[in-house]
């Protein structure tokens, strides 16, 4: 990690800049906001845990990520394409290294699909190609 620029330093410039372009999203912004306004702060520390244990390793993040999800109010699965887009141009902006971008949007890109999953899950949604007649 630390030879593709990935520190606990660079995770916490990319938690900033990331969630606060969020808060300037038309359509993200207002559905973060709607649930941690005035939680903001604790918000950034555990999304800064949250990174580092999957960085690192470390165990220093104990939270349930598809529980902490389950009640946002106005969630809907387009608005996850959305997230990776701002992520993916937060990190055009700020990664240390092409390497380092690779990282975190391949990592973010396989949690957004484990949590529409569980989160949106249905069967007669799923590919049609798999169905009976
Ligand atoms: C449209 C997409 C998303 C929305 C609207 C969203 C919204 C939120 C909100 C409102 C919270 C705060 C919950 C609370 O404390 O009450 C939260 C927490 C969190 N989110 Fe997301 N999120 C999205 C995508 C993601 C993705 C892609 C990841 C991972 C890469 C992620 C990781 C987390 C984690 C780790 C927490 C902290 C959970 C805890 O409380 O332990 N989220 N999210």
């Amino acid at each position: 990690m630390k030879a593709i620029g990935i520190d606990q330093a660079f995770i916490s410039k990319l938690v900033e800049t990331f969630y606060g372009r969020v808060l300037q999203h038309p359509e993200l912004g207002p559905v973060f906001d709607a649930r941690l306004s005035g939680r903001w702060p604790e918000h950034m520390e555990k999304m800064k845990s949250f990174w580092s244990s999957v960085a690192f390793r470390s165990g220093a993040y104990g939270g349930k990520p598809v529980q902490a999800h389950l009640g946002v109010a106005n969630m809907v699965p387009e608005l996850f394409p959305k997230w990776l887009a701002l992520f993916s141009e937060t990190l055009d902006d700020v990664a240390p290294t092409q390497e380092a971008k690779d990282w975190f949007m391949a990592t973010a890109e396989r949690i957004a699909k484990s949590l529409t999953l569980s989160l949106f899950y249905n069967p007669a949604l799923d590919d049609p190609a798999k169905k009976p007649d």
